[in-house]
């Protein structure tokens, strides 16, 4: 069982790691386990200008042999990318043999330059949209998203992060410095074979509950241990699972304090013990590491497996010692605008018991060439969703909307800011003002972010005019 492989492995990676290990310290063990890496940096604030290549190369994840992934100008993964509010011109290239895209995923842009699977940017072509950046200080990523093979695609690797930045974190207390108190952190879990061989090879019942692997990835590394200094540090966590959901706890109960969600801050930090994470999700929560031993970010309090271990590295500067009170301004309120409301159901239908259809929308597989409805450029609409059979994580392109209500009650405590990627167990309230035109040539998706419920066809599309 594949489950029983990722505990065992966990387990193991724990007992290696374990005891009080201190990056300078003197309880250093002779055999270092690899620091954990942060992707590279593209910083678009100077230029205006952003390129990205999607190419072929080979990455050797666990120590044994190399094995071949894509990633975007990388072998695997992608840069993460600094952006700030105003004109963006990105060119993306495609060396691989297949049609890619890049799909800006809490980026709230027009259609035509979403990257979703409209724009396709086929083998040795480019695509270049010219954007306007235009939105709040936030976490958000990058990702293929070409139909029936964006589960695949990512998987192998095409995905990244982009901070969205205002330059303005050193007013409101918060950790900036990249990769020292800043740490940029993407969850996966893959798979891997005997000979260490990443593998893609869902079966039927992943196909039904998504596919989910029996090791932890973190920006592509396995086993790495992350360095933090001496105080607080800033975790901007994206969940670039495909299907598996993490519930993030430290083993040693450490606070995280949520200070935002997808689409940027909350008011003030909110104290968690655990975390959920839906793929698709980001959070960015503050950790003090002052005077801690060295925590394990863990999943799953019920059945724990261990993603991250974490060591102070005294020679880091740390910069930030004390939770700010205050992080953003109060969160716009968008009720009492709507417009109208519209139910959405996220379908499993039985015929996928046969291992074939029943994902759909509103009773409909997704089609290229249906525009399931049209949204009034400018309107706040109140949407209905409506999960079957599990939990599906929800996502909307080209907004960022608020929570209303889940399963009838108030909104989760972390779900109170700004959100492109909901977790919704039974039903859930949400809002959105819909502000950037999409045509029917380059309509918006509203989709479940398991990437093999997608490619299945649980994914509707959307004009705004
Ligand atoms: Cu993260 Cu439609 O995608
Ligand atoms: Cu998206
Ligand atoms: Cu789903």
């Amino acid at each position: 069982m594949k489950r029983r492989d990722f505990l065992t492995s966990a387990a193991a990676a724990l007992a290696v790691s374990g005891g009080g290990l201190m990056w300078a310290g003197k309880a250093f063990a002779a055999q270092t386990p690899p620091r954990l890496q942060m992707p590279p940096r593209i910083d678009t604030r100077a230029s205006g200008r952003l390129a990205l290549t999607a190419q072929a190369g080979s990455s050797n994840f666990l120590g044994g042999r190399a094995v071949p992934t894509v990633g975007y100008s990388q072998a695997y993964l992608g840069p993460t990318v600094i952006m700030q509010n105003g004109p963006l011109a990105a060119e993306i290239g495609n060396t691989l043999g297949e049609p890619v895209s890049v799909h800006w995923h809490g980026m709230k842009i027009a259609g035509a330059h979403d990257g979703g699977p409209h724009q396709p940017v086929l083998p040795g072509q480019s695509w270049k949209p010219e954007m306007q950046v235009n939105q709040d200080p936030s976490t958000i990523w990058y990702h293929s998203h070409i139909h029936q093979r964006t589960a695949q695609q990512v998987y192998n690797g095409l995905a990244g992060v982009i901070h969205v930045t205002d330059g303005r974190d050193d007013d409101r207390g918060l950790p900036s410095a990249y990769g020292i108190d800043d740490l940029t952190l993407v969850l996966q879990d893959r798979s891997f074979d005997r000979k260490g061989r990443m593998v893609y090879d869902p079966s039927m019942m992943d196909r039904m509950h998504g596919f989910h692997g029996n090791r932890m990835l973190i920006n592509g590394q396995s086993g790495a241990i992350a360095a933090v200094p001496n105080g607080i540090a800033r975790l901007r966590l994206l969940n670039g699972s495909n299907a598996r959901i993490y519930n993030l706890f430290f083993n040693d109960g450490h606070p995280m304090h949520l200070v935002a969600t997808d689409g940027g801050f909350l008011p003030r930090p909110i104290t968690l013990e655990v975390l959920r994470l839906a793929p698709g999700e980001r959070a960015e929560i503050l950790v003090d590491f002052s005077g801690a031993g060295a925590p394990v970010l863990m999943s799953d309090p019920d059945q724990a497996y261990s993603l991250l271990e974490f060591a102070r590295d005294e020679t880091l500067p740390a910069r930030i010692t004390r939770l700010p009170d205050e992080i953003g301004s109060p969160l716009e309120e968008l009720t009492g605008l709507e417009t109208r409301s519209r139910e959405i159901s996220l379908d499993m239908g039985m015929g996928m018991m046969m291992g074939r259809g029943g994902f759909a929308i509103n009773g409909q597989p997704f089609d290229m060439d249906r525009i399931d409805f049209n949204v009034a450029l400018g309107s706040v609409e109140r949407w209905i969703v409506r999960s079957s059979m599990i939990a599906h994580p929800f996502h909307v392109h080209g907004v960022q909307f608020r929570v209303l209500s889940e399963d009838g009650a108030p909104p989760r405590p972390e779900n109170a800011g700004w959100k492109d990627t909901l977790l919704v167990p039974g039903v859930a309230e949400i809002l959105a003002r819909f502000e950037h035109p999409a045509s029917k040539e380059n309509p918006f998706m509203l989709h479940c972010h398991i990437l093999e419920h997608e490619d299945a066809g649980m994914m509707a599309q959307f004009t705004v005019s």
